[in-house]
């Protein structure tokens, strides 16, 4: 019998570095390195993020592959991120990832990052219902600090971008609405931490008009911020007297935001599968509004993953790894990462 491959998945693309080894689909190890300095600049500094990256991948690599229990010989191919992403960091992780593949003999195999926050509802781990992941096609939505995408997956590797953002991604509205609420970065988990016992309906903000499935957060981003201003002028406790109210009101509103569009992808496709992915698909008021879609009609299944698949991490490259491994997709050492997102 042809024997599993097992995978090496390795992400760089913004502050986190991400390591891990699976074995056909399934987990052995997943190991993330964040980088905490970035939190005292209210965002990632690409300089930085790659000098620690540059410092973090050896150790993550080592740690991958101890806690997987397997020997460096075992590893079939590796993967890694070669873009969209912070250049920086992406090439921190791109040097890595040739120079180790070049060292153990195996091929190489690169991984869109998109495509893999996407894919990530595929990884099987331990305490997963195998069953548990989307037949296709289905709608993904990525919702992170670099994306908000709706994508139509086909299959695999057969994704068609649907809607995408205009300006700003939606986590890049929460970490900057955060950071005028006087969070530390990222800010999402922080707006959601503060929201809980709060009113959601306490303030209400316009939303956005785009027609179509893109979307805008550039402009319910200003309003939020003109709206504490004004608010904190005529009352410098403004903030710290409504926060659990402000943070409430603001998470509903961006649920509701990407519910509607949803729902009218859903409309347009005929297709009433729907998968979550990327960093904000962790908040808790964003999963129960959409898994509140599934609940109320049976038509609709939603899947969402656990939290810690959500953001970063580098079992989803090695996901994606795995599935290209198995249809001999390989790369040569003389790609180069992109910063900006082309196709898929
Ligand atoms: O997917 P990710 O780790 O990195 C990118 O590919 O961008 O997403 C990071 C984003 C940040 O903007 C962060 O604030 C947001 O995900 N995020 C959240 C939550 N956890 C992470 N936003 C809202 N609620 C959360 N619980
Ligand atoms: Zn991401």
């Amino acid at each position: 019998m042809k024997k599993e491959p097992i995978i090496i998945g390795i992400e760089s693309s913004c502050d986190d570095t991400g390591v891990s080894i699976i074995k056909n689909r399934n987990i052995l190890s997943n190991i993330i390195l964040h980088q905490e300095i970035h939190k005292k600049y209210g965002g990632v500094v690409p300089e930085l993020a790659s000098r620690l990256h540059d410092v973090n991948i050896t150790k993550a690599v080592n740690k991958a592959i101890f806690s997987a229990k397997i020997r460096r010989h075992e590893i079939d191919a590796v993967a890694f991120t070669l873009g969209p992403g912070l250049i920086g960091p992406l090439l921190v992780g791109a040097s890595f990832a040739k120079s180790f593949s070049i060292g153990l003999g195996v091929p190489l195999l690169t991984v869109n990052h998109v495509q893999a926050h996407i894919l990530s509802h595929f990884i099987q781990d331990a305490n997963l219902n195998k069953d548990y992941c989307p037949k296709f096609p289905f709608l993904g939505l990525i919702v992170s600090g670099g994306h908000t995408q709706i994508i139509k997956v086909n299959d695999f590797f057969k994704m068609k971008i649907l809607g995408s953002t205009l300006d700003d991604s939606v986590g890049e509205a929460f970490d900057k609405i955060a950071r005028m609420l006087g969070f530390y970065y990222p800010g999402g988990p922080m707006i959601e931490y503060f929201s809980q016992n709060g009113n959601n309906k306490k303030f209400t903000f316009s939303k956005p008009t785009v027609s179509g499935l893109d979307f805008s957060f550039s402009g319910f981003k200003s309003d939020v911020l003109q709206f504490i201003k004004n608010e904190s002028r005529k009352d410098s406790f403004f903030i710290k007297k409504n926060l659990s109210d402000i943070c409430a009101s603001i998470q509903k509103i961006i649920s509701e935001i990407l519910l509607d569009k949803v729902k009218k992808a859903i409309l347009k496709t005929g297709i009433f599968r729907i998968a979550l992915s990327g960093g904000v698909s962790a908040n808790h008021e964003i999963r129960r509004a959409f898994m509140a879609l599934s609940k109320g009609n049976k038509k609709y299944e939603v899947f969402i993953l656990k939290k810690k698949y959500t953001t970063d991490n580098g079992a989803m490259i090695a996901i994606v790894g795995s599935l290209k491994y198995k249809r001999n997709l390989f790369d040569s050492v003389h790609v180069s990462p992109y910063s900006k997102f082309k196709t898929f």
